[in-house]
């Protein structure tokens, strides 16, 4: 129990001014970390399993040619920790190579950044540490804001954690915050992805495995502005607003994954 009391409590007060000013130690060897776990995510996801992506033309297109100043976020189920990076390997090269392209992912403190050579690891990779149960505003969403208002891009698991049942859960409201107070409204693309779990499972030993059938189905680009546009005339709190934003993605990504489990079914049935 002193064990993970002392993991829990591992200072990562330095990572968000790190993320903030990175030096030049940082920054290239961020750009090596995002470049070799890009590689070997390629490797695993795409050669060593069967995956079966569609739609990947929205995300072609929101990553190539959406204006400069537009943020994305991205979101999608959480079935185990090999999530991110797993789905970026369906990504063309050029943008999974890329440090400046790639995303800035929230990942848990708890999880991810329990010792020293962990946190090294999250932090060169774009993690930014959030820390569960302490609401929409902290420093971890206000840091994600920022890279939005640079228009970078943000993925999230709005889920909060890896849901081992599968079922529904109730998403974390960060995402109605980040979307409602991101100076210009994020291009926001659902994602739903199925087998996972068997590729990195949720148990010891917690090897990769290979040979699995992995489907990515990337959801039609979501566009908000309307929507704050009028909530900002009904003149909603900012807590009323994050949650009928949050209310609208929960509907999103359950629709996605009823329409990808058909997709499943469909493409690794006919190819047998
Ligand atoms: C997954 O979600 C379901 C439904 O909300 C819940 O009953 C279950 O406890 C969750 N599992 C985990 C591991 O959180
Ligand atoms: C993958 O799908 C094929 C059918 O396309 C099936 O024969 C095979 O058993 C599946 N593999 C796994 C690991 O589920």
């Amino acid at each position: 129990m002193s064990a993970t009391n002392t993991k829990i409590n591992y200072n990562i007060d330095w990572i968000i001014p790190s993320l903030r000013n990175p030096s030049k130690f940082w920054s290239i060897a961020a750009s090596l970390t995002i470049a070799c776990v890009g590689i070997f995510s390629k490797i695993l996801i795409h050669w060593l399993n069967k995956s079966k992506v569609h739609n990947r033309h929205y995300m072609s297109y929101a990553l190539h040619d959406r204006p400069r100043n537009v943020p994305l976020i991205t979101i999608s189920n959480h079935h185990s920790c090999f999530d991110d990076p797993g789905i970026w390997a369906t990504l063309d090269v050029r943008h999974l190579l890329s440090k400046s392209v790639m995303r800035w992912s929230l990942a848990a403190n708890d999880i991810c950044f329990t010792c020293t050579s962990h946190s090294y690891f999250f932090r060169l990779g774009k993690c930014v540490p959030v820390i569960r149960g302490n609401g929409v505003y902290q420093e971890a969403v206000d840091f994600c804001l920022e890279r939005l208002a640079n228009g970078e891009w943000v993925h999230i698991f709005p889920e909060g954690k890896v849901n081992v049942t599968k079922e529904d859960m109730r998403l974390k409201w960060g995402v109605g915050r980040m979307i409602f107070e991101s100076p210009v409204t994020p291009i926001v693309i659902p994602i739903w992805h199925i087998g996972m779990d068997e590729v990195l499972p949720n148990y010891p030993p917690y090897m990769v495995r290979i040979g699995k059938n992995l489907t990515f189905n990337f959801g039609e680009p979501l566009d908000f502005t309307e929507m704050i546009r009028t909530m900002k005339e009904r003149k909603l709190t900012d807590v009323e607003a994050r949650k009928e934003i949050t209310d609208s993605i929960q509907a999103a990504l359950r629709k996605l994954k009823v329409e990808t489990e058909q997709l499943h079914q469909e493409y690794f049935k006919t190819n047998s």
